[in-house]
């Protein structure tokens, strides 16, 4: 898009210059900083879309520069780029932790790449509602029952549906729970993916090479193994990912845990539809009021929302009414206790549907997803 704005931070006044006058012909306004310090109060000043610096500084290092921005508002979600001069990986993995979105490295090559990844960064802010059906799962605390909901309601809305293709993602972290659910055991997973050269991570690679289980009727994208591995993921691949997912599946449905970060804060603004799991204890129901209004002061509209409360505590605990009163939000749907059972088909990795078929549960949770698919559609057609 041309017109936007592109900083560029770099201690190095000729190739500043010379990113400056390449971009430049393309049409974009470019700001440029000589120091880290001047280059967060451009950024947090005219607010570009696009960032590129060169980590090696005297006065503060791109891992710290990274951070800042992130912790800011502002700039919490800009797309942010290396073009450095330390082509060591131990730097490339300090960086991709703090936030960089890419980290090329100076050479003959990197200024097509360059061109190319601005391109797309651009593209990806202005990203309309288009490709699968967007389908954030989360709550505002743990242990509520999002990862167990979201792999019955995405074996749900595959049941229902045969002829739609359907991925789960899972992207909680430092550890992800869907791959134990489902009984999933290949190496594959969020973090080797992110690890893969960006121009592999296409459409068709998750076409042809997600893991497809056959008793959840879907595909995974299985989260994080554990926390080492999850400390080495490459969160700023992530919106790139699920760009690919949504362009080739008819539904992607994504297991955003408890976590409001500048990753998955984009993700659950862009959704078509956010699944916010609540049980029926007060704190938890306390603490989704507090999200819930977050997010609505980030213009995230409450036609979005199927709220779900999750007995998964036990019988005692908050009506649908009481929650409802404190929220502020209607709740479409009540999921009753299930006991024992609930983690006897989690251990067995089946589908609620298919070791409890009769149960009111198995009822629930097609009823369920049938109106969050209903829901999703309606607000496309608007
Ligand atoms: N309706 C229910 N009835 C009985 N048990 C339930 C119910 N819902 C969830 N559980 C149980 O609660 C536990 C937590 O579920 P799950 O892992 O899906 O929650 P989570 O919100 O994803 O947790 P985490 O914060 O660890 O990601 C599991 O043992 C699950 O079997
Ligand atoms: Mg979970």
């Amino acid at each position: 898009m041309a017109g936007s704005k592109i900083l560029i931070v770099d201690a190095n006044a000729a190739s500043r210059k010379f990113v400056a006058e390449t971009l430049q012909k393309d049409g974009h306004h470019i700001l440029q900083a000589a120091s880290g310090k001047e280059g967060l109060i451009v950024a947090w000043r005219d607010r570009p879309e696009v960032i590129i610096i060169d980590p090696v500084m005297f006065d503060l290092k791109g891992e710290d520069f990274a951070i800042r921005l992130r912790s800011d508002e502002r700039t919490s979600r800009v797309f942010l780029t290396a073009l450095s001069s330390d082509p060591l990986p131990a730097r490339v993995r300090s960086c991709m932790d703090a936030g960089f979105n890419e980290y090329l490295v100076k050479t003959a090559q990197a200024i097509p790449a360059l061109i190319e990844m601005v391109g797309r960064a651009l593209g990806d802010t202005t990203a309309v509602k288009e490709g699968g059906f967007l389908i954030a799962f989360m709550s505002a605390k743990g242990g509520t029952g999002t990862s167990s909901l979201c792999a019955n309601i995405a074996m749900n809305i595959a049941r229902n549906q045969p002829e739609a293709r359907i991925v789960v993602a899972d992207l909680v972290l430092p550890i992800g729970s869907i791959a134990e659910i489902v009984g999933y055991e290949s190496k594959q997973n969020l973090v080797t993916i992110a690890d893969m050269p960006a121009p592999e991570i296409t459409p068709e690679f998750f076409r042809e090479h997600l893991t497809a289980l056959a008793n959840w009727h879907f595909h995974l994208l299985a989260g994080s193994p554990d926390p080492e591995n999850g400390s080495q993921l490459k969160v700023g691949r992530i919106g790139d990912i699920v760009e690919a997912l949504k362009a080739s599946y008819d539904f992607v449905l994504l297991d955003l845990g408890r976590s409001l970060s500048w990753f998955s804060q984009p993700l659950i603004e862009h959704a078509d539809l956010i699944a916010m799991i609540v049980s029926t204890d007060l704190g938890t129901v306390t603490l989704t009021k507090t999200v819930w209004e977050y997010l609505r002061s980030k213009g995230v509209q409450a036609a979005l929302l199927y709220t779900i409360l999750n007995r998964a505590v036990g019988l005692e605990g908050l009506t649908k009414a009481e929650a409802e009163k404190i929220i502020g939000v209607e709740i479409k749907m009540a999921m009753p206790y299930l006991g024992g059972n609930f983690s006897l088909a989690n251990n067995l990795h089946q589908p609620i549907a298919s070791k409890f078929p009769q149960d009111t549960a198995s009822v629930v949770l097609k009823e369920a997803s049938q109106q969050m698919v209903d829901q999703a559609r309606r607000l496309r057609a608007k």
